[in-house]
């Protein structure tokens, strides 16, 4: 793997293997000090052209917690928004030695453009490009879901070694404008789970067709088959047009509040990549239950990013300390 700008561009072993080292590299935070010695002396560049909170948080934590130096550059506006501000951004952190990149930025394929156009040396990896990917978000909620759904054996921890096979996950919204949509839809279907997309027509997106999914207009319908209910923002700052009615009418057919969680199996598990419109797709109560395991989301986030940045640079640990780290505890 040398760069990470697509979940469809995973193989199943592939995306098994990243699981299994977020598994191993989740114990570090639970730590009193939660650092590994493994990026030492690498430089790990969060490049962020779209407002983010959680996301870039997230991979800043990961990179310090490996001891990479990390630099973060947030620039939201639209001169940062065009080809040529990229390249010469990418210019600029080649010069000054990025081994990774990681990107989010409002164009869908920026990512690729770096990764491909030979501005850049390191490792790219998307954070979210427009309305097109976000894979590591769709690996930790993979990786969120192995651990609630997967019992381990004797041997191995919550599921390490296996994939979300026969599993059925219902993905409810605004998967028009949802980056984490696509990632996950492709993601889960290698990983060998059903998934099912449940919206309005007018937010499914043209092509949803040969995707590897199912389409439902009816949440009602699909919750009591559900192993895993991912709800999806409303992502009104992406909507040029309404596309429903109201918001009372899109939180009566398309929200989860208790009445229609309560209809779901009892193992069922609620997610939500956040940030969440409560009493819009999620009331709040059901966003504060104990079926949903959004906070750990973002806690499984951090050991997710670290397991990707880790295996892009190189996978192999400067120190006999991160070795054992990385071989101990299976
Ligand atoms: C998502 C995103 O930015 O695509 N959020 C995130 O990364 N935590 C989903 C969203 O914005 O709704």
């Amino acid at each position: 793997m040398k760069h990470l700008l697509s979940t469809g561009d995973l193989t199943r072993d592939e995306a098994v293997h990243i699981l299994d080292t977020a598994e191993e590299l989740l114990g570090v935070a639970q730590r009193p000090i939660k650092k590994l010695p493994t990026l030492r002396g690498r430089t790990v560049v969060n490049l962020f052209f779209e407002d983010s909170t959680r996301t870039r948080i997230s991979f800043e934590a990961a990179a310090k917690r490996l001891s990479a130096d990390v630099i973060t550059f947030s620039a939201k506006g639209s001169s940062t928004s065009k080809g040529e501000g990229l390249k010469d951004t990418a210019l600029t952190l080649q010069a000054m030695g990025a081994d990774a990149v990681v990107v989010r930025h409002s164009a869908s394929g920026a990512p690729h453009r770096l990764a491909h156009a030979q501005w850049s040396r390191g490792a790219v990896v998307n954070a979210g490009d427009g309305t097109h990917e976000h894979p590591t978000q769709a690996l930790l909620d993979a990786f969120t879901m192995r651990r609630h759904l997967v019992e381990g054996d004797r041997h191995q921890r919550a599921g390490v070694g296996a994939d979300l096979a026969g599993k059925h996950v219902t993905i409810v919204g605004d998967v028009l404008h949802s980056r984490v949509a696509r990632s996950n839809a492709l993601l889960l279907h290698t990983l060998g789970a059903h998934v099912r997309l449940v919206a309005p027509p007018t937010l499914l997106p043209v092509g949803v067709d040969s995707w590897p999914v199912e389409t439902s207009y009816d949440l009602d319908a699909a919750v009591e088959k559900t192993d895993v209910l991912m709800m999806l923002r409303v992502q009104e700052e992406r909507m040029n047009a309404s596309y429903f009615p109201s918001a009372r009418e899109y939180s009566r057919r398309f929200g989860l509040d208790v009445a229609r969680m309560n209809r779901l199996p009892e193992h069922a598990i609620v997610m939500h990549p956040g940030p969440m419109n409560r009493g819009m797709e999620i009331t709040a109560d059901v966003a504060d239950s104990e079926r949903s395991v959004i906070v750990e989301q973002v806690t499984n986030g951090v050991a997710v990013r670290m397991a990707v940045l880790y295996l892009l640079l190189g996978g192999a640990p400067t120190s006999d300390d991160a070795v054992s780290t990385m071989e101990g505890g299976a």
